[in-house]
């Protein structure tokens, strides 16, 4: 939609993911704001090119199960825990399933289900359930914090390939994982995930994080937003890794204008996904990203992001800073 004062701009920012056809290389990430159909619509309209829900969480479901229980001591425990379980599962994931059927019947844009489950047999179920809604893709959600000195890299590589092959067996439309960067061979792990059949990695998600109140010595929750300097991260390993993976790249953590789209974009991404940005800006902010891409392109004569995605990734630039860790003086340029 152009807006009062804007030139016609010829720049083409369509492009593709996952098979699908995106108006816009900008995609909602999974947050609370894509939990609710009045916002989707608007995201469309302010011009994205493809929305990912909230998550339904295993987690989630599990925990209304147990504060319900509690409400409910004097009733026979087996039974009653049975019987209000499966209402509440059933409960949390009709009205996910509802949200998919309504967006796809409200939007023209693809819409990416995102699911985050504990155990192996839900991920399973979950993704089917997703898929029959209507859903365009499947984002898993797989953050993985490597906490437990018990817990070694081989088990937590067992836990990705296992689930992720039942889930291909399962379902057939196109999978997109989303990952944190708590890895010990980053690179290699993340090479070998993309030869799994999926057909997409998110890079990155973010933990939610906490903060300590020292006049309570308590705990506190830290902002929910990213700091910009987020991106800087985001940028290394998609220009690292574009070359070397499989399958396409969405750049995700610290993408806050239009400018941090080019950049992902140029670093080799296929698609952004923003989130803090919009919680920060509104929903109308996309527009803006939009038309800062478009008018970028306009300004260096290029028609298509085919013409530049990709030209700062490793393999075409001499981006050997992207590797550097050490503040040498050389590098940081600071004494
Ligand atoms: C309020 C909020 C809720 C989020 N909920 C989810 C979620 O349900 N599933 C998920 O995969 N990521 C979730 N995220 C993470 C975002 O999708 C995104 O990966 C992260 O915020 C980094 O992107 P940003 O820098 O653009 O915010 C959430 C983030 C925020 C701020």
């Amino acid at each position: 939609m152009q807006q009062k004062g804007e030139t016609m701009n010829t720049a083409n920012i369509e492009t593709t993911f996952l098979g699908m056809k995106l108006s816009s290389p900008i995609i909602s990430g999974s947050c609370g704001l894509t939990s609710k159909l009045p916002n989707l619509v608007e995201m469309e309209k302010a011009g994205v090119g493809a929305i990912v829900l909230k998550s339904l969480f295993e987690e989630q479901i599990t925990y209304d199960i147990q504060k319900n229980i509690g409400l409910l001591s004097n009733m026979e425990y087996g039974e009653s825990y049975d019987y209000i379980a499966n209402h509440i599962t059933g409960y949390e994931i009709d009205n996910y399933y509802s949200l998919i059927r309504e967006a796809k019947r409200s939007l023209s844009l693809p819409i990416v289900a995102s699911i985050n489950c504990v155990s192996y047999s839900n991920w399973v179920a979950y993704a089917k359930r997703l898929q029959d809604a209507g859903c365009d893709a499947i984002e898993l959600n797989f953050m993985v914090l490597p906490s437990n000195v018990e817990t070694s890299v081989d088990d937590i590589e067992r836990l990705f390939d296992d689930t992720i092959a039942a889930i291909k067996r399962s379902i057939t439309v196109p999978i997109l994982v989303k990952v944190g960067k708590y890895f010990t061979d980053m690179a290699k792990f993340l090479s070998k995930l993309s030869w799994s059949g999926i057909n997409g990695i998110t890079l990155f998600n973010k933990t939610i994080d906490f903060d300590i109140d020292t006049n309570n010595e308590a705990l506190k929750p830290a902002s929910i937003i990213s700091a910009p300097q987020r991106l800087y991260e985001t940028l290394r390993w998609v220009a690292l890794l574009s070359d070397k993976l499989r399958c396409e790249i969405s750049a995700s953590s610290g993408i806050f204008t239009g400018d941090d789209v080019v950049k992902a974009l140029l670093a080799g991404a296929q698609t952004v996904q923003v989130v803090s940005a919009l919680y920060e800006n509104g929903i109308g902010h996309i527009h803006d990203m939009n038309e800062y891409l478009k008018n970028w392109m306009e300004k260096k004569n290029y028609e298509s992001i085919a013409d530049f995605r990709g030209k700062m990734k490793v393999k075409n630039h001499d981006n050997s800073a992207f590797v550097r860790t050490q503040f040498m003086k050389h590098y940081a340029e600071i004494e």
